[in-house]
């Protein structure tokens, strides 16, 4: 997780510190997509922008906002070859999501800041709900029973597979891991089920989603985001 916070809201949220809604709500945006596609990317191109604004950011990922989440993420994540169960795999993964919403987003939606979360509950749906089959009643089921929070919008880095697997690989490459982690070994049409999944998503909830093309360059991919968080959630407003 890091934090982009600039002084004076520092100042001001330290010492009068704010239930949700009484000077303005904190908003939880989520980037979604396959492997590869560009998310980790352009949050980090947000948070550069965001930094310099008024307001409290923070910028967090599943699996691993939290200690225990990282710990989770070796496991969930790494290259570990032991066999699992597809539901033993999707508990790991609403076990990183309850501990990171108690000590992470929601303590920050509570201060009134904006949190921007690099996968959250629909990346659950979308690879063990449609890809593993485990369907999406039973993890909305889940997510009901556990109190999960739903973000305010959602976008979903949509790019060709073939495309998006072969930068995942050449990052993968250039960080010097060749071997591929635990997803990105996955058969392609694993990674096709997948983005169908993120489809299904948007459609059956389309206020809550916004589909972003994710082809062309970095700098373009960023003024699309830039321009539906700012329309979607307002996020570049100064008044903030
Ligand atoms: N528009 C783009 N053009 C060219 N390269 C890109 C573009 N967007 C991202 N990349 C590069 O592609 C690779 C994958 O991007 P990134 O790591 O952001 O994807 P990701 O969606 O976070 O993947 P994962 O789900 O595996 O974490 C990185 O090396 C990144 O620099
Ligand atoms: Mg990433």
């Amino acid at each position: 997780m890091s934090l982009c916070l600039s002084a004076p809201a520092f100042l001001w949220y330290d010492d009068f510190p704010l239930e949700p809604g009484i000077l303005g709500k904190g908003k939880f945006i989520t980037f979604e997509g396959i492997e590869g596609c560009g998310k980790t990317l352009q949050l980090s191109l947000l948070e550069a922008e965001l930094c310099h604004r008024l307001g409290e950011w923070v910028f967090t990922r599943e699996p691993g906002g939290t200690e225990f989440g990282r710990e989770l993420r070796q496991i969930l994540l790494g290259k570990g070859s032991a066999p699992r169960a597809p539901v033993a795999e999707l508990l790991l993964y609403m076990a990183d999501r309850v501990q990171h919403l108690d000590q992470v987003i929601r303590p920050a939606l509570a201060r009134g800041a904006v949190v921007l979360c690099d996968r959250y509950l629909d990346a659950t749906l979308a690879y063990q709900g449609h890809a593993r089959g485990l369907g999406f009643p039973l993890i909305d089921e889940m997510a009901a029973v556990l109190g999960l929070l739903k973000p305010d919008l959602t976008l979903v880095l949509d790019l060709d597979v073939e495309l998006a697997l072969s930068r995942a690989r050449q990052r993968n490459r250039l960080e010097g891991s060749d071997a591929l982690g635990r997803f990105e070994a996955e058969e392609t049409e694993f990674h096709r089920r997948v983005q169908e999944g993120y489809r299904l998503l948007a459609a059956r909830e389309p206020q809550r989603f916004v589909m972003v093309d994710a082809g062309g360059t970095p700098e373009e991919v960023a003024s699309r985001v830039r321009s539906l968080v700012a329309e979607k959630a307002g996020l570049f407003d100064e008044a903030r």
